[in-house]
């Protein structure tokens, strides 16, 4: 079996269609022609987002003794993107072609000829405010103006207080949420990567003054080591350190973990040391004191925070580019074929296990396997087929990044002596090798494996 990664000029392509096959992402709104920046995920999709989530929650959040969780508004109070400085300087510089009135973000600008003719005639740059408005209540105007959070990070500076208060946290501690943003992005693009609604992963990680170059370096380290444990390579993986003279005025350092996307190396998240300037805003605006005081030092001071700020999106595109794979195989008759498969780790894999009876018009095959069906229901993200032939489910859950088939046939039933009676093929997705396993071995195997 020769192995190796799908050719790299139309892998995009390649897994974009895959995509919308399995039902990993569809356009948004296709039937109307879609909807430029927005995207749906389809049943593997929403799987395979949900295990990220999870993976990053139990991580960052239920694993630890020191960080909370919090589950905040899309739309908050418009002073608290005053207090943070989106409504002014949340920008990106957009122009116009005066002849086809094409826009585009300014340091993103096209290849393509002018469709009028020739060149592109581009006006100057002016700022173009990302944000996306809304009104609150019946009445639209000034007053009644809001904004869709462009990030998720400003709400959990908003709630500090009340965490704090609520909380059993002592400084150094987290709070961490999930949730989406919306960024109305000049020019989306390179599929996924840069939408219009997507969603985050935001810790807050609120520590001592002083202290902030050794926990941005702990945070640094914990969040790559997180990226491999999803099955991301550590040769994909990289570090983007900012320069001194390309960080905000407040912040102290900012790397960013990159990852080798088949369209160039591009940011997954950002790990940011930001002092105190977000909660320090927020005391300005809001008049509330933002402090903490340490009972034991008897010191009172508004803590500095390290932020690292991921993108579930991003990494669901990282995972799916990294996870698919072409090889050329032999087919039952020895026919060399090419199978496309998604080898994710079982941790991230939208389903993890599929059942088969091996036909579908024997009776007593179908209940035999709807049992072991069942069983396995409470346990796993199981999936039920009975199309087509075998070697076609096999082919189906391979681009689906199904680690394992279980099949059950005549020697499940016991047809060919009581030594085989209750036992299942197991087929390995990477391996593409089965064994035979007793029915009430596979809780067990499984969850093994999966740990
Ligand atoms: N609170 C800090 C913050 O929002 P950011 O670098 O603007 O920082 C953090 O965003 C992460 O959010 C990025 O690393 C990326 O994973 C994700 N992200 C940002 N803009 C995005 C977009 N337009 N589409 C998809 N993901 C995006």
């Amino acid at each position: 079996m020769s192995q190796k990664p799908a050719s790299e000029p139309s892998k995009m392509e390649k897994l974009v269609a895959l995509c919308k096959r399995r039902g990993f992402i569809f356009p948004s709104s296709e039937i109307y022609g879609g909807f430029n920046g927005f995207w749906d995920f389809g049943p593997a999709g929403a799987e395979l987002k949900r295990n990220i989530r999870e993976a990053w929650w139990n991580d960052v959040v239920r694993r630890r003794a020191d960080v909370v969780g919090l589950d905040g508004t899309i739309i908050t109070h418009p002073r608290v993107w005053e207090a943070s400085g989106h409504t002014t300087a949340f920008h990106d510089p957009m122009v116009d072609c005066k002849k086809c009135k094409g826009r585009w973000r300014a340091d993103q600008l096209p290849e393509t000829k002018c469709p009028e003719g020739g060149s592109h005639e581009y006006t100057e740059a002016r700022q173009f405010n990302l944000m996306f408005q809304t009104h609150a209540g019946p009445v639209i105007d000034e007053a009644s103006l809001c904004y869709l959070r462009p990030e998720t990070a400003q709400v959990i500076f908003a709630q500090f207080l009340n965490v704090l208060n609520s909380s059993r946290q002592k400084v150094p501690f987290g709070i961490a949420q999930i949730g989406k943003a919306f960024r109305n992005e000049i020019n989306p693009r390179n599929y996924i990567f840069r939408s219009r609604e997507f969603e985050q992963m935001e810790l807050e990680f609120f520590i001592k003054p002083g202290t902030d170059a050794e926990w941005h370096r702990y945070w640094v380290e914990a969040r790559l080591a997180w990226y491999e444990s999803i099955g991301l390579p550590r040769d994909a993986l990289s570090l983007h350190e900012y320069p001194k003279s390309d960080l905000a005025h407040y912040a102290s350092a900012c790397v960013d973990v990159m990852y080798a996307f088949p369209f160039g190396v591009q940011e997954l998240e950002g790990i940011a040391a930001r002092g105190n300037f977000d909660l320090s805003q927020h005391q300005k605006f809001s008049g509330k004191k933002m402090e903490y005081f340490d009972d034991e030092t008897k010191e009172r001071y508004v803590p500095h925070v390290v932020e690292p700020s991921a993108g579930v999106d991003r990494i669901a595109l990282a995972l799916l580019c990294d996870a698919f794979m072409e090889e050329e195989v032999a087919d039952e008759k020895g026919k060399r074929e090419v199978r496309s498969v998604m080898r994710f780790a079982p941790r991230i894999a939208p389903v993890k296990v599929a059942v088969f009876p091996l036909l579908r018009n024997k009776p007593a095959l179908v209940a035999k396997a709807r049992e072991v069906f069942e069983g396995l229901l409470p346990h796993f993200a199981v999936e039920w087929d009975d199309r087509g032939n075998i070697g076609k489910r096999y082919r189906y859950q391979d681009e689906q990044g199904t680690p394992w088939c279980v099949t059950v046939d005549f020697d499940t039933l016991g047809e060919n002596g009581p030594a085989l009676a209750d036992t299942v093929t197991l087929r390995d997705r990477d391996t593409m090798r089965q064994e035979r396993i007793l029915i009430s071995e596979i809780i067990p195997l499984l969850a093994s494996k999966l740990r």
